[in-house]
């Protein structure tokens, strides 16, 4: 399947990791989390103790971390400097600080070029927030994944140790807002996308919906 890239964008806990997955894996696709990239470039900057209330300040070091993404569905990997960051771009830190790093154009501008390059020729299954109207305009696939916000908090909620779902609730009802007012990139569906309401979905069912698009589509 060269050439076939299916964009994936969506709120977080619209269900797109798992969903994205379960597609690269069901066609042997490659798989992408640009939303990995934020968080490591965010994680690095934490332990650069870069000031990251100061744009300008991310901005300076927006080219300084290298990373490294695996692209296997089975086992996306992500590095940085050679370090494995997988466990710790996922911190309740990370996750708090990421929407500030990601709203600053000299990193989005960095990892969109490198985004492109490892989508490369396609055969490749990538989910982020904009990713069919920036990254690959021109995907023949665009899914835009939505869900409840109750659905996206219970979801969330089940993932982590030690929150409530109203914690959740809120958490994810700021980084929405960040995230799609944004004067850059903001997530935002494409024109074109198929907008697909996972709230009464079971993962499958998801996946299911997704490649039955794919095959009309592509
Ligand atoms: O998908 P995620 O929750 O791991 O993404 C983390 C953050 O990265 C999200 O709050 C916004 C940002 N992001 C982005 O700005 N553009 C992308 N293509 C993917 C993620």
């Amino acid at each position: 399947m060269t050439g076939l890239v299916v964009a994936m964008d969506g709120p977080s806990g619209s269900g797109k990791s798992s969903a994205s997955r379960g597609v690269a894996r069901a066609l042997g696709l490659r798989y992408l989390d640009t939303g990995a990239m934020y968080r490591a470039v965010t994680w690095w900057m934490l332990e650069q103790s870069v000031d990251l209330a100061d744009p300008q300040a991310i901005a300076a070091r927006a080219l300084d971390p290298v990373l490294t993404m695996g692209t296997d569905p089975d086992a996306p990997a992500v590095a940085v400097g050679g370090v494995d960051a997988a466990g710790p771009i996922r911190t309740s830190e990370v996750t708090a600080a990421v929407s500030a790093v990601s709203a600053v154009p000299e990193v989005r501008r960095r990892l969109v070029a490198e985004q492109r390059e490892i989508i490369g020729v396609g055969g490749i299954v990538v989910e982020g927030r904009d990713i069919g109207t920036v990254v690959v305009p021109g995907a023949p696939v665009k899914i835009y994944l939505t869900a409840s916000a109750e659905a996206r908090a219970l979801r969330r909620t089940a993932e982590l140790v030690g929150t409530t779902v109203d914690v959740q609730k809120a958490a994810m009802a700021r980084r929405d807002t960040l995230d799609s007012t944004r004067k850059i990139d903001p997530l935002a569906m494409a024109a074109d996308a198929i907008e697909l309401d996972t709230t009464a979905l079971n993962l499958e069912e998801v996946i299911a919906e997704v490649l039955r698009v794919i095959k009309e589509k592509a």
